[in-house]
C-alpha cells in the first residue's frame, strides 16, 4: 500500500466520545464533550483522559479528582454537540437544565440518558505543555439493564444504543453512516 507522511494527525482514527460530569463551586453539574479517552491496565482496568488547555472540567477535577464518563449515544448527539461547542464558565451553559442522578459509588454527576457511565476517581495527575493527562481507577460502571439481556447478543445491543464515533472533525454512527460536521448537531437541540 503507497503512503504519504502527514503532520501529527489522527484523521481516519476513529474515537468513542464521552461527556464527563463534574460539580463546580457551587454544586451545580457541568458537562463537557471529550474523546481522547482509553483503557489502561495497572492490576486492574483503568482509564486515561487527556485535557487540553483550561476549562471548567479541568478546574473542577483538579478540585475534587473525580468524575463521571457518560457514553455518548446518537440521541444524546445534538446535547453532546452543544456540551463540547459551549464554554463551561458560559452564562448559556451555565442555565442548561439536565437531566442528571447522583453516581452510586463517587459523588459525580451521571447524565440519566446516557447508557453506561463510568464512576472514576484520577490516581494521577501528568501535567505536559498546556495538556494534562489524568490516570483514573474506575470505582463503578453504570450500565443500563437492557445491556444485561442474555437473550440478546452484543451486536445488538450495540445498534440499539448506538454509540457515536469522531473522527475528520465530524460524528458517524455505530455502522458508519455520516452524522454531520461538528458544531452541526447542536443547532437541532
Ligand atoms: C467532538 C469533540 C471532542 C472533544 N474532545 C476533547 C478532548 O478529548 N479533550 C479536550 O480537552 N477537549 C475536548 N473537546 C473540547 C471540550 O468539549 C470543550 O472545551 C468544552 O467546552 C469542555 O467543557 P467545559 O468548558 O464545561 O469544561 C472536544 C470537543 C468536541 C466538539
Amino acid at each position: 500500500m503507497s503512503k504519504i507522511s502527514k503532520t501529527p494527525t489522527n484523521d481516519f482514527c476513529p474515537q468513542t466520545l464521552f461527556l464527563y460530569g463534574t460539580y463546580d463551586d457551587e454544586g451545580r453539574p457541568d458537562f463537557g464533550l471529550f474523546c481522547w479517552f482509553s483503557y489502561i491496565w495497572d492490576g486492574e482496568l483503568g482509564v486515561m483522559a487527556c485535557i487540553g488547555g483550561d476549562k471548567l472540567t479541568k478546574e473542577n477535577i483538579h478540585k475534587r479528582k473525580v468524575f463521571s464518563a457518560n457514553l455518548v449515544t446518537e440521541a444524546l448527539l445534538p446535547l453532546a454537540d452543544f456540551l463540547g461547542n459551549t464554554a463551561g464558565h458560559s452564562p448559556e451553559k451555565m442555565s442548561l437544565d439536565l437531566c442528571t442522578e447522583e453516581g452510586r459509588v463517587l459523588p459525580v454527576p451521571v447524565l440519566t440518558a446516557s447508557p453506561v457511565a463510568f464512576e472514576l476517581e484520577v490516581r494521577q495527575f501528568l501535567p505536559l505543555e498546556g495538556g494534562e493527562v489524568m490516570l483514573c481507577k474506575i470505582h463503578n460502571v453504570l450500565q443500563e439493564d437492557s445491556l444485561a439481556n442474555e437473550s440478546a447478543g452484543s451486536p445488538e445491543k450495540l445498534a440499539a444504543i448506538a454509540p457515536v464515533r469522531t473522527t475528520c472533525n465530524r460524528y458517524f454512527s455505530w455502522n458508519g453512516s455520516d452524522l454531520g460536521a461538528w458544531g452541526e448537531a447542536m443547532k437541532r437541540l
